[in-house]
């Protein structure tokens, strides 16, 4: 039994920080975070410098980190459009994530476009990925709640998903944006989802707002989903997503998953000093709860 993790701190943990982290520390971040085992980490987004401006240094990111880490470990980047896709493929990059939102108000807050105009904007991205030889996997946000909007129904989460599957991303991630999903929710959703796509093609993108993220990840494996994004240290938030703390902890994930006999590959006391360190870089508290009792121990 595995799982595959996504480590999507160096992006998603770090889009929401209004101070500018130095390029330096987000390289040793993905350095170290290699070094723990993570075999999949998203490196970074090529999206407007003026509407995340704390990604701004993607290029000088990737320039950075050792050839060695940048041939054993997978660093897929963001990218919201074609001119981000031909920044990433300038920086060699092999794997980018397009990224909708299952409702119209967060899509407007986050990418300035309707649903629809989105699901275009990716369309162009995955056609002119394929000749490049670059894979694209999908993000859908809001997948239980919109911030402007309210409650997400799972018809419109299956839209979306379904087009990104058909127009050529390998695997969709279903993003709990805001983090209020429980089990049950997670419930209702997969047992819909998984009547049209199947299981292999989804992964769990979970936010712990309410707690609820490790919950909602054992309730997806026991639906079959074997592929978990997660953030070190619990970082992350989303600048246009007003109230969403952090994704669901990487320590923790794999803490729960190694109860479970199952194995990710990730060497726990790695990931521990490194969520430690970079909290103590970005002077936040440790998100983790397992990470902060592992460390005090
Ligand atoms: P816009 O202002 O509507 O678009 O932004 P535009 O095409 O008019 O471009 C405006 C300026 O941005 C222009 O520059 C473009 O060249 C530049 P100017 O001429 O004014 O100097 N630009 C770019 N620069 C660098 N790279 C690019 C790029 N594209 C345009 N790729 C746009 C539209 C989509 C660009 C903007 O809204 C944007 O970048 N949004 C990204 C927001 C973002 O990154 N949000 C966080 C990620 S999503 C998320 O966190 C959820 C997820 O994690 C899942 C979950 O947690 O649930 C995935
Ligand atoms: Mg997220």
């Amino acid at each position: 039994m595995s799982v595959k993790i996504v480590e999507v701190a160096p992006r998603d943990g770090l889009q929401n920080i209004s101070q500018i982290v130095p390029t330096n520390t987000k390289v040793e971040l993905i350095e170290r975070l290699a070094a723990a085992g993570l075999k999949t980490i998203e490196a970074t987004s090529f999206v407007s410098p003026r509407w995340v401006p704390q990604l701004a240094d993607a290029k000088q990111v990737l320039q950075r980190i050792q050839p060695r880490t940048r041939s054993n470990v997978c660093l897929p980047v963001l990218v919201p459009n074609v001119q981000g896709l031909e920044l990433a493929h300038r920086s060699a990059v092999d794997e980018v994530a397009v990224f909708v939102s299952a409702t119209e108000g967060f899509s407007k807050k986050n990418i300035n476009c309707t649903v629809d105009e989105s699901l275009i904007r990716v369309k162009k991205v995955i056609e002119a990925a394929k000749p490049l030889g670059i894979r694209v996997r999908g993000y859908v946000s809001c997948i239980f709640c919109d911030p402007y909007d309210g409650p997400t129904t799972p018809q419109q989460v299956r839209k979306v998903t379904q087009f990104l599957l058909d127009a050529g991303c390998y695997e969709v991630s279903l993003g709990d944006t805001l983090g209020v999903g429980t089990p049950t929710d997670v419930q209702t959703l997969y047992g819909d989802l998984l009547k049209f796509v199947p299981k292999e093609r989804l992964a769990g993108h979970f936010h712990d707002t309410y707690g609820q993220a490790i919950a909602n990840v054992v309730k997806s494996y026991d639906m079959g989903i074997r592929t978990f994004d997660s953030s070190i240290a619990g970082l992350g938030g989303c600048p246009f997503a007003k109230g969403a703390k952090g994704n669901l902890a990487t320590e923790d994930l794999v803490y729960t998953l190694n109860k479970m006999g199952v194995s990710t590959g990730v060497n726990l006391d790695k990931l521990v000093t490194t969520g430690t360190w970079i909290s103590g870089q970005l002077g936040l508290p440790n998100g983790s709860r397992a990470g902060a009792a592992l460390a005090s121990q």
